[in-house]
């Protein structure tokens, strides 16, 4: 009986190939919606566009401050910039970095406290570094859905992720940036580029792996960008050339198309969240919101009697206290035996039976494999519309970068991924590869900064 309940769970948790398929053709319509000019207003997944063309091409060099900001930490960096290596050819970069800690008074409260808290991150590092007297050309990773009008325009269109600080949303978060500055007054900067994390993420692994053109996010929150052809892009003039598309694809859904996969717990995760009705493919996958949707499965079958002697309260009942690193760190010590997973769920003061665990165990399974699968349809969408982008190419070979704790963390996340977008491109001759990124988006964005710079010097 214990075992048929869990099963009725697994199954109402999983989605087949069937539901996949169709996912990602829903994933691949919405694409293409975003980027009509007639039909953006309708999408939900709103690509984005970047005004990232040119990758790097080598011969950028220079010093560049570089802020990282949407993610579980905010850093500060100095990204230096120098010839690539003689020897090999590989790019040779130094970077130093802080973290600083966001109160959730600052993220939740008055925006423009929020933009001086980070003004205040900046003149402590850039002390820190004897660097105030310098004038740096600044790279800001911003990971949120703003509208861009320019490298260095970005108007806030909602926050995500638990952020909520009041007065942005509408505003250019650059300028925002500036002000804060400008009114501190102990130090100028150069702020030349504001850009998503996946595009900071997708240009950070493009400088070692040419073939990089699609940046990918599974962490606090969830999103993918990619290079789309501009002659696509309805909403800009130009018509040649290729420019990074952000998607934003977390809002996936917010229309309702999704409504027949999500199941009771992922419409209570929305009902309790800060931004109901929006962000829903994101709340399937995200980190943010994973550990949260664990719990309401291990809950109901607890009430059920199925696990935890029936338990109807204790911290487990508690909203958001089965963090998601849980579910990584006990999928992580299934094989040293159940007394790792006890002392895990020890935490949540859970006296687990071996049998208990077995079943919370399969549950973490359930709900990370869902959110692998459903980032494979997102990725596989991503890989269907550029072999359409290109017929001719019958050899095409895609790299994603990835990056985001979910996906660094979680023992098997990457390659449950990596096996659904296979089999999701089977038959289209495209082959998709992952390449971790390991210096975070703040790279990145130093990097596209560093090709702005080295234009705009050009240009004058
Ligand atoms: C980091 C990037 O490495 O990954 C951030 O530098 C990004 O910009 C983050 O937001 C995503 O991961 P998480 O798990 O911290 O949200
Ligand atoms: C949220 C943000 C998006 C970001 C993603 C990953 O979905 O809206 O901009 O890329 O989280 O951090």
């Amino acid at each position: 009986c214990v075992d048929m309940k869990v099963k009725e769970l697994e199954n109402q948790i999983n989605l087949n190939d069937e539901k996949l398929t169709s996912i990602m053709h829903k994933m691949l319509n919405e694409m293409k919606k975003g980027l009509g000019k007639s039909t953006n207003d309708q999408a939900k997944v709103k690509m984005i566009p970047s005004y990232v063309a040119s990758l790097p091409d080598g011969t950028e060099k220079g010093s560049f401050l570089a802020l990282d900001l949407g993610g579980t930490n905010f850093r500060v960096l100095l990204v230096e910039i120098m010839d690539r290596n003689e020897h090999n050819n590989k790019p040779n970069i130094r970077m130093d970095s802080q973290i600083y800690r966001m109160p959730k008074d600052v993220i939740t409260g008055e925006g423009e406290k929020l933009f001086d808290h980070i003004a205040s991150c900046m003149a402590d590092f850039l002390k820190r570094l004897s660097l105030l007297d310098k004038k740096l050309p600044v790279g800001f990773t911003f990971s949120f859905p703003c509208k861009q009008h320019g490298l260095d325009h970005a108007d806030l269109i909602t926050w995500t992720k638990g952020f909520s600080a009041d007065g942005v949303v509408g505003q250019d978060v650059v300028t925002m940036l500036r002000e804060a500055i400008d009114r501190r007054g102990e130090f100028d900067c150069n702020i030349i580029a504001v850009v998503n994390d996946t595009v900071g993420t997708m240009m950070s692994c493009a400088h070692e792996f040419p073939d990089c053109q699609v940046g990918l996010i599974v962490g606090t929150g969830s999103n993918a960008c990619y290079m789309e052809k501009l002659s696509n892009i309805e909403l800009l003039e130009d018509s040649t050339g290729d420019m990074c598309i952000n998607m934003e694809w977390g809002a996936f859904g917010d229309d309702g198309i999704l409504n027949e996969f999500r199941n009771e717990f992922d419409v209570h995760v929305d009902e309790n969240s800060l931004n109901r009705g929006k962000q829903l493919y994101e709340k399937m996958i995200s980190g943010m919101y994973m550990g949260e949707i664990v719990r309401l499965a291990l809950c109901k079958l607890a009430k059920d009697g199925v696990i935890f002697n029936g338990i109807t309260n204790g911290p487990l009942f508690k909203p958001g206290s089965f963090e998601t690193s849980y579910v990584s760190q006990i999928e992580s010590v299934v094989s040293s035996g159940m007394t790792a997973v006890q002392n895990i769920l020890a935490n949540l003061e859970l006296g687990a039976l071996r049998s208990d665990c077995e079943v919370v165990i399969r549950v973490c399974q359930a709900v990370s494999r869902r959110a692998a699968h459903l980032c494979a349809a997102g990725i596989a969408a991503i890989a269907h519309k550029i072999k359409q982008n290109q017929p001719e190419n019958d050899d095409l070979k895609i790299t994603v970068g990835v990056d985001g704790t979910v996906y660094k963390k979680h023992p098997t996340f990457s390659k449950i991924m990596a096996e659904k977008v296979e089999h999701l491109c089977q038959g289209t001759g495209v082959k998709v590869e992952f390449a971790l990124s390991y210096d975070g988006s703040g790279k990145g964005a130093a990097l596209i900064t560093a090709v702005a710079h080295r234009m705009a010097q050009l240009a004058n």
